[in-house]
């Protein structure tokens, strides 16, 4: 038995999240968690809000509330349709917990007193009518390389050019349109990650098995790009988490805050301490994660994310662990994603563009979404939901071929039986085939879980499903039934146990039809097939079941082009 810690990259807090960005982390990092939860393994899944930051002040301020106020209420919203997704979090912390301002505040001290802290004065846009300094992304104005007159003050989106606020014509708050800007002194502490180049350098080269898409964009940022640069840590902002040295504010440091990127990670082990606090645990239970000296050196630590947020947790975050000089735990494995498109187009929290979280449930229940998303994981490049591949997965794998393997088999049985496992007959070549087939398909299956090759996953278990169809169209039990009503029996039998086991396999990726199939079989045997013919004799002769409600219901074509309306434009 392993000890796995499994982080999911933290959704921001303002807005509901897109179904692109519940596939390129949450989801996967669910489906992993309940499987190796079902290995046995003891597993600790650790999700949180991430609540700083210029557009979450700006998001409360729309609606009226104190920014505090809307992080709580948003974060209820959020944590709701975690539920609703049947995400399996330990626990869904925030970053504003005190937890995080403690841990952050520390490691910040730590960083410092070793020598990775300096304290820089640099100029900043001072807006006057919003008492405010503004990031460059909030500053608004024609740009001067190709005139075109919504310039953000870090990059042109007409042309594409990077600029500095400074060089756009008749500048103007993007907040207020207020042009009331001036250029003012402000200081700020840098994390001197140069420093720490040669380090993250050899770290990166030890982790030999990293996903190319992974180590590819680390390895860039660390040698091309500008990721690896010395970097602002704080911000002239008063919603966050406040700079302080020990107990006091850092002099010269009052009322700034630390920038989201550098205290949203560290929520990572924050949220483990909140979920010892929610569970009357101790530290020593949280820090047997996280701290190597207390026992963390034997967990292997996964983490699930996007590719915009890989150069983040190869190279900012280790640096901030790294640069403490404490044993804290340092990821083992990232998974990243792709880009999940939508429908010709991008999924868009800005512009409303795509399917949001909780108008997908309003629609269908989770397992529909769970199936489609994660048998279409962005992997190998990025992919698009179209409502058409989306009627045509749910019908035909979970409808026609998993469905309806549940129905066939458990009504034939009621109607030519009872409604109890048949005994009589014996298995013959054609059960043994199939036992080999699926325990070669099992252990495939169990591989790409393993190496969280999501799409090899669910097409494997979609292969074990069919196998099960096939047998049972093949041995066909209603005309056996006429001449050898023994025989009959016993692919009934194999038909019912078939059934548990399904749920069983299927368990990580559609969590409600699974629970609904043990319920049919009335069994709480979920244990994992190690031995499939042992696992397909589990539910033995006089076992009673009950014809289960129908699984999976199909999309009609009325239904999806109505939704396909419905979901063209854009979210208001
Ligand atoms: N909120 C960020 C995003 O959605 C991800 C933060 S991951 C963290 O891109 F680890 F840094 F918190
Ligand atoms: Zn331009």
């Amino acid at each position: 038995m392993a000890r796995i810690l499994i982080t999911s990259a933290l959704p921001y807090i303002n807005g509901i999240k897109h179904l692109g960005n519940l596939v390129g982390s949450q989801l996967p990092a669910d489906l992993y968690a309940r499987y190796m939860r079902n290995r046995g393994h003891e597993v600790m899944f650790i999700c949180a809000t991430d609540e700083h930051g210029t557009p979450a002040e700006l998001a409360a301020a729309k609606t009226g509330e104190g920014v505090a106020e809307y992080c709580a209420r948003m974060h209820g919203e959020q944590a709701e349709l975690a539920k609703g997704f049947r995400l399996s979090f330990d626990h869904y912390g925030r970053s504003s917990s005190g937890r995080n301002h403690a841990i952050t505040q520390h490691l910040a001290n730590k960083l410092a007193e070793n020598g990775f802290i300096e304290e820089v004065v640099e100029k900043q846009v001072y807006s006057n009518a919003d008492g405010r300094f503004l990031p460059d992304r909030y500053i608004e104005g024609t740009c001067p390389n190709c005139g075109y007159d919504k310039a953000r003050g870090d990059q042109c989106e007409n042309c594409t050019k990077q600029l500095d606020p400074t060089d756009l014509i008749e500048p103007r708050s993007a907040v207020s349109g207020s042009t009331d800007l001036e250029v003012r002194e402000t200081k700020h502490l840098y994390l001197r990650q140069t420093l720490l180049k040669d380090e993250i350098d050899q770290w990166i080269d030890s982790q030999a098995g990293w996903p190319i898409l992974t180590t590819s964009i680390a390895k860039k940022w660390l040698h091309d790009g500008d990721g690896l640069q010395d970097r602002g840590i704080t911000r002239d902002l008063n919603w966050g988490i406040p700079v302080t040295k020990g107990d006091a504010p850092w002099p010269g440091m009052e009322g700034k805050v630390f920038y989201v990127w550098f205290d949203a990670p560290i929520e990572y082990i924050a949220a483990t301490a909140e979920w010892a606090d929610a569970n009357g645990k101790s530290d020593a239970d949280w820090e047997r994660w996280w701290r190597t000296d207390k026992g963390a050196d034997d967990v292997r630590y996964v983490q699930f994310m996007g590719k915009d947020n890989v150069p983040f947790h190869t190279l900012s975050f280790p640096a901030t662990i790294m640069g403490s000089r404490e044993p804290w735990k340092l990821v083992d494995y990232i998974k990243s994603f792709n880009y999940l498109n939508y429908d010709g187009g991008q999924f868009s929290t800005s512009q409303g563009r795509g399917v949001f979280m909780d108008q997908a449930l309003s629609i269908l229940p989770s397992d529909y979404w769970r199936w489609w998303l994660l048998s279409h994981a962005p992997e190998s490049g990025d992919s698009e939901f179209t409502w058409e591949n989306f009627q045509q997965s749910v019908n035909k794998d979970l409808a026609d071929v998993l469905g309806n393997f549940v129905s066939r088999i458990t009504k034939f049985c009621r109607s030519k039986f009872t409604e109890a496992v048949p005994e009589g007959g014996a298995f013959g070549e054609q059960e043994e085939a199939l036992i080999a087939d699926l325990t070669t398909r099992i252990r495939a299956y169990e591989g790409h879980m393993e190496a969280m090759e999501v799409r090899k996953a669910a097409s494997e278990l979609r292969a074990i499903w069919v196998a099960g169809n096939e047998y049972l169209q093949s041995a066909a039990p209603w005309s056996t039934f006429k001449e050898d009503p023994e025989k009959a029996a016993a692919q009934v039998r194999l038909g019912l146990n078939l059934i548990r086991l399904y749920a069983v396999l299927s368990q990580p990726f559609i969590p409600d039809a699974s629970a609904a199939m043990l319920a049919a079989m009335q069994t709480e045997n979920d244990a994992w097939p190690e031995d499939v013919a042992a696992a397909l004799s589990a539910l033995p002769a006089g076992h009673v079941f009950s014809v289960p409600d129908v699984l999976f219901r199909k999309i009609s074509d009325e239904e999806r082009e109505d939704w396909q309306a419905r979901f063209a434009g854009v979210r208001s």
